[in-house]
C-alpha cells in the first residue's frame, strides 16, 4: 500500500494523532485500544466502548454491554476499509429495539433448549420461554443484556479486551455461581480470537457463543457470499426448531456446503429444513479429530474480495442467515437490514443436548474448566 492510500485509510478508521503520524511518516501502525464512553444503562450504569486496531487498518469495537462486538472494519481487496457486521452505531439502538442479539455474547445457553426444561443430578430445572415455546439464548436477560467488567490486554500476538461477569446461583433458573471470562483478541493477522473461560459452583450446563452477523459486501442481503461449512452432518429441526436427535448427513441436501457455495443458491428450495427453517438456520456437526483449533467454514464474498475463515474448538455451529430480519430496523447509518442482510456463524456445542443424551455434553462441574476458542480470521481474495 502507497504512503498516501495508508494516510486515507487511517482517517476513515479515525484513529488519533499519533499513529497517523506514524503512518505519513511510513513507520508501521501500532496496535492500540480506544476507550470511550458509550452511554449508560437504566439498571447498571455506565458503559463504555473499547476499539481494538491493529497494525494493518483493522478495527473492532466491543463494549461492555452484552460484550457486543459492535463493529468490526476490514479492508477490501483495494485496501478500503469497510464495515462487515451488522448492529446499531448508539447504545440506544440496542437497548431500544428488540435487537435480534446483533454482534452479543451468549449464555449461559447458545440456542434452544426445548420448552425450557431440562434435568440434571436428580433435580429438574425451568428456564423462561422466548421463543417458540422454547428457551434461546440464556433466556430474559442472558449475558447478552448484562454489563461486563472489562480490562484491556496486550499480547506479542496482538490487542484485546478481557470481559468478566459473575453470574448469580440460579440466574436465569439455571443452576450454580458461573464465573465467565471472554477475551477478545485482535491479531496481528487480522484475526478476532475470542477465549471463552468458565467455572461452576454447582453442577450445570454451559454453551457460549457469539451472535455476530456478517455482511461481508458491506450492503445488500448476503445471497452472493459463497459458504464453505467443514461439516458431513447437520442436525435437522422439528417445527420448534429444536434438533431430532438425528445425525442427518448433509450428501444430497442443500445443507452440503463441503464444496464452496453461494448461500443464495439453493435457500429457496422446497426442503422440508429449509422450510422449517425459514432459511438456514441449522446446526452443522463440524468435521474434527479432536478438540483442537480447526476450520469450521470459509467465506467468500466475491465483489469486496473480502474472506472470513471461522476456526473452533467447539463440535458444532449454527448457521443462520439473518431470515427473521425483515426491513423494519435500521441500524447502522441508517441503513435499513432487509432480510438476509447479515449471517451468523455461532460456534457451540449443539441445541437442546441437555435434553439430548446422544450429543456432546455441555455439563460442567465444580472443579471443572469450561474452556473454547473460536477464531474469526479475515483477508481477502
Ligand atoms: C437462532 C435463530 C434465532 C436467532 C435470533 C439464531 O441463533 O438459531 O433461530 O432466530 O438466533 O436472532
Amino acid at each position: 500500500m502507497n504512503k498516501l492510500n495508508r494516510s486515507l485509510l487511517l482517517l476513515m478508521a479515525g484513529v488519533g494523532i499519533g499513529p497517523v503520524a506514524a503512518a505519513v511518516s511510513g513507520a508501521p501502525l501500532q496496535a492500540h485500544v480506544r476507550k470511550q464512553p458509550f452511554g449508560a444503562t437504566a439498571e447498571k450504569g455506565p458503559v463504555e466502548l473499547y476499539t481494538l486496531a491493529n497494525g494493518n487498518g483493522v478495527e473492532i469495537s466491543i463494549m461492555t454491554y452484552g460484550g457486543i462486538v459492535v463493529s468490526i472494519k476490514v479492508p477490501d481487496r483495494q485496501g478500503k476499509l469497510g464495515e462487515v457486521t451488522l448492529g446499531y452505531d448508539s447504545l440506544d439502538g440496542y437497548l431500544k429495539n428488540n435487537s435480534p442479539y446483533f454482534g452479543t455474547l451468549v449464555g449461559r445457553y447458545a440456542n434452544r433448549i426445548a420448552q425450557g426444561k431440562f434435568s440434571l443430578g436428580g433435580r429438574d430445572y425451568r428456564l423462561a420461554v422466548n421463543s417458540f415455546g422454547s428457551h434461546l439464548h440464556g433466556g430474559n436477560r442472558g449475558f447478552d443484556k448484562v454489563v461486563w467488567q472489562a480490562k484491556e490486554m496486550r499480547t506479542p500476538k496482538g490487542v484485546g479486551l478481557k470481559l468478566q461477569y459473575v453470574s448469580p446461583d440460579g440466574e436465569e433458573g439455571y443452576p450454580g455461581t458461573l464465573s465467565v471470562t471472554v477475551a477478545y483478541t485482535l491479531t496481528n493477522d487480522n484475526e478476532l480470537k475470542i477465549d471463552y473461560l468458565a467455572t461452576t459452583s454447582k453442577e450445570t450446563i454451559v454453551n457460549l457463543t457469539n451472535h455476530a452477523y456478517f455482511n461481508l459486501a458491506g450492503s445488500g442481503d448476503i445471497l452472493k457470499h459463497e459458504i464453505m461449512i467443514n461439516a458431513d452432518r447437520f442436525t435437522p429441526i422439528s417445527e420448534a426448531f429444536i434438533p431430532t436427535g438425528e445425525l442427518r448427513p448433509v450428501k444430497g441436501t442443500p445443507m452440503d456446503f463441503s464444496k464452496p457455495m453461494a448461500i443464495g443458491a439453493r435457500i429457496g428450495q422446497k426442503d422440508e429444513q429449509l422450510i422449517r427453517g425459514n432459511g438456514y438456520d441449522h446446526n452443522f456437526v463440524l468435521n474434527r479429530k479432536d478438540n483442537s483449533l480447526s476450520l469450521a467454514a470459509r467465506v467468500e464474498e466475491p465483489t469486496s474480495g473480502r474472506v472470513l475463515e471461522v476456526l473452533t474448538t467447539e463440535p458444532g455451529m449454527q448457521f443462520y442467515t439473518g431470515n427473521f430480519l425483515d426491513g423494519t430496523i435500521k441500524g447502522k447509518g441508517g441503513r435499513v437490514y432487509p432480510q438476509r442482510a447479515g449471517f451468523c456463524l455461532e460456534t457451540q456445542h449443539f441445541p437442546d443436548s441437555p435434553n439430548k443424551p446422544n450429543f456432546p455434553s455441555t455439563v460442567l462441574k465444580p472443579g471443572q474448566k469450561y474452556a473454547t476458542t473460536t477464531v474469526y480470521k479475515f483477508s481477502t481474495k
